[in-house]
Parts: structure tokens; C-alpha cells; sequence
């Protein structure tokens, strides 16, 4: 059966890095058809909306879609419903993408790039998945309102709503108990449960959901102690599944754990495995046009879209030690360059990764 893929590169790097991912996932001799649309400013500039209506139904109707990055800021005065994060937005909705799965790998050769000690970092590899489409970020009511009692009373006051169906705390508890069987079978939910009831009653149905899961460990930890443990002794986790406002956070302090914005995969999924891939990091419009950004992240995003969308492990697993491969090589682009190890462009490194696979 023939797989599709939705190409949509975006705007600043996002050409030149999707460019390489898509010359790896040509590469693997399987049966893909990969099909580009404009999305972001680019789709704004040529269509006037960031996610055009074609470039929407072509998403749809794919297995998977590769993306690259959106956003410059040439943007920033347009209304909101026109600038380019919107496209991301859009997508995440229309596609029910409720699943983000951030993993954090820090590669033995990239050792010194992280701001912590070799022996809290080293061999890290865990997985963080955020919640996408629940929680305070969505939560109605919301806006700005008059106090009608108590020591406030008749002062405006901005408010929002945390908010979180047992449904949607039943699928996201899901993805992390069936990430957790395929790693090394131990979870971390990580919650606010001593203050929230949203988070009592996530905890509740993490611990009813864990009664399907009985090989997996499952644990909890408060936000605050696992933002701080996630510093000191990040290799004790393995699986993290927690909110969307807390994952935000916690994916991001995870990023800089292995320092190198340019390694960082993920994948955004809904219930039927239909995912969106995308680099962790942005449109970087710094150094767009230069042949020098860093395509790994993306090319390890393609490796995750086989592996969750395609159901191709094989195939990712043959892209990701590939990676591995031109790390050990020597071979760095510019944002992970040190000395004794070789400079090279985007482009070169996507010639090295797809010698490397074979
Ligand atoms: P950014 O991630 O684009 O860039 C931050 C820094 O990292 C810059 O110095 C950039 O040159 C560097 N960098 C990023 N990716 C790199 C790569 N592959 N290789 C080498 N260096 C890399 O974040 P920033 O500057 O805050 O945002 C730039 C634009 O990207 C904004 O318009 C923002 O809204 C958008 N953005 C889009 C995202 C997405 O499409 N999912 C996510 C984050 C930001
Ligand atoms: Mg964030």
C-alpha cells in the first residue's frame, strides 16, 4: 500500500531542511508518495492564509505529514488569524492531533554540548509527551471580566479555565502506558495534584488507566519537583506524560538538557496514528538561505513518522543510526560544530546521512 506524505516545508530554513529529510525518506525504497503544499507566510504571501484549503485537505488525506517551520517577523503585525503560527494551530485541530511526543536524546559525540556535567547528561534518552488540545490553553470560559465580590470586588481581572474531560485524560494516559511498553516499561505523570482538582482527577484516571498496563511502573511526580529533577538527575526518568501547560514547559527544559536546538525530533499524533513531524526548533530566520542550518532534527523526525505513522521500524531505525553514523563520523554543521570535528553545510550533511544509510 502505497503511503503518502504531506510535504509542507514552511517559511525561513524550512525549505532547506525538509529538502534533506525528504532525499532520506526517498532513499529507503518504500512505497511513499510525497506531495508538497505551501503553509505559514509563504501560504499567506501566495494564497493570503497560512493554511490554505488545499494545502488543509492534502494533510488530511495523508498518512503522515513532514513539516518544516513557520514564522518570521515580517509577520508579527498581521491580525492573528492571519500570521503564520496559525497554520500549526489549524493543522493540531483539524487533524485532532492531541499527542506530542518530544524525545530528548543526547548523543554520546555531542556530550559538551550541554550546559550540565557529562555525568548527569550523558546517554540521556527519554521521551516527554505533552497533551496538545485540553487543558488552561483552551479551557472556556475565559477573557476579562469585572469582580463582582470579595477584597478585588469591582476591579477588572483577566481569568482562564484548566480544564481536562476524562476522555481526553483516557487517550493521552494511552499513548503514554503504550510508549512506555515499547521503551523500558516505566511512566511519570507529572501533575499538580496537592492544588488542582484538574489534576486529582488526572491522577485518578492515570492510576484507573495503569490497571491495562500491569508491566508498566507507573509513578507521579508534582510539576514543580520534576521541573527540578529533570536538572539534577534527568536519566532517572524514562517516559513523561503530563498536560499540555506542563509539558510546554517541561519539553522545553528537556531540550536544553542535550543543548543542540538543531538534534530535536517530534511528532504530533491523533487517535489513528495520522501524525504531524516537525523539528522542535523554528523557522530561524538568522540564518535562512545559508546552507548551514542543521537538517538532523527534521531527518530525525522523519525516522519518528516512520516509525509512528508508517509503522516502518525497520526503515527508522536504518535513518536513525545513520544519524549516529555521520555523528561519530566527525561531520557537524555550525550550531554543533567544536574543535576537531568538521564543518559542514545542510546540504552536505543530508549527502553524508544518505551515504550512511546504506
Ligand atoms: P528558532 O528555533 O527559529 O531559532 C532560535 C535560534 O536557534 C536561532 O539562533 C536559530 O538560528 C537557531 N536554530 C534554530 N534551528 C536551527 C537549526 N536547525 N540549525 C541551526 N541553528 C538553528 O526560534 P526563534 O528565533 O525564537 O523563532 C524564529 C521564528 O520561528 C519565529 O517566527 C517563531 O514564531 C517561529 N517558530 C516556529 C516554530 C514552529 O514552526 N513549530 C517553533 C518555534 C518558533
Ligand atoms: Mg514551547
Amino acid at each position: 500500500m502505497t503511503h503518502t506524505i504531506a510535504v509542507l516545508p514552511g517559511d525561513g530554513i524550512g525549505h532547506e531542511i525538509v529538502e534533506q529529510a525528504q532525499r532520506v525518506l526517498g532513499a529507503l525504497n518504500l512505497d511513499l508518495t510525497m506531495e508538497q503544499a505551501p503553509v505559514g507566510g509563504t501560504a499567506y504571501d501566495q494564497h493570503g492564509h497560512p493554511l490554505p484549503e488545499a494545502t488543509l485537505a492534502l494533510a488530511k488525506r495523508s498518512n503522515a505529514i513532514l513539516f518544516g517551520a513557520v514564522g518570521d517577523w515580517k509577520y508579527d503585525s498581521l491580525p492573528r488569524e492571519h500570521r503564520p503560527e496559525q497554520a500549526i494551530l489549524g493543522l493540531r485541530k483539524n487533524l485532532g492531533l492531541f499527542a506530542n511526543l518530544r524525545p530528548a536524546i543526547l548523543y554520546p559525540q555531542l556530550a559538551n554540548a550541554s550546559s550540565l556535567k557529562p555525568e548527569i547528561v550523558s546517554g540521556l534518552d527519554i521521551l516527554i509527551i505533552r497533551e496538545l488540545t485540553g487543558d488552561i490553553y483552551f479551557g472556556k470560559p475565559r477573557g476579562v471580566r469585572e469582580v463582582q465580590e470579595g477584597e478585588f470586588k469591582g476591579e477588572r481581572e483577566g481569568f482562564d479555565t484548566m480544564r481536562y474531560a476524562e476522555s481526553e485524560v483516557r487517550r493521552i494516559a494511552r499513548v503514554g502506558f503504550e510508549s512506555a511498553q515499547k521503551r523500558n516499561k516505566k511512566l511519570c505523570s507529572v501533575d499538580k495534584a496537592n492544588v488542582l482538582e484538574t489534576s486529582q482527577f488526572w491522577r485518578d484516571i492515570m492510576i484507573d488507566v495503569a490497571k491495562d498496563y500491569p508491566d508498566v511502573e507507573l509513578s507521579h511526580m508534582y510539576i514543580d519537583n520534576a521541573a527540578m529533577q529533570l536538572v539534577r538527575a534527568p536519566k532517572e526518568f524514562d517516559v513523561i506524560v503530563t498536560g499540555n501547560i506542563f509539558g510546554d514547559i517541561l519539553s522545553d527544559e528537556a531540550a536544553m538538557l542535550t543543548g543542540s536546538i538543531g538534534m530535536l525530533p517530534s511528532a504530533s499524533l491523533n487517535a489513528s496514528n495520522q501524525g504531524l513531524y516537525e523539528p522542535s526548533h523554528g523557522s530561524a530566520p538568522d540564518i535562512a538561505g545559508k546552507n548551514i542550518a542543521n537538517p538532523l532534527a527534521t531527518i530525525l523526525s522523519a525516522a519518528m513518522l516512520l516509525r509512528y505513522s508508517l509503522n516502518e521500524a525497520a526503515a527508522a531505525d536504518r535513518v536513525e543510526n545513520a544519524v549516529k553514523a555521520v555523528l561519530e563520523q566527525g561531520l557537524r554543521t555550525a550550531d554543533i560544530f567544536e574543535a576537531g570535528t568538521t564543518k559542514v553545510s545542510t546540504s552536505q550533511m543530508g549527502d553524508a546521512v544518505l551515504k550512511a544509510l546504506n
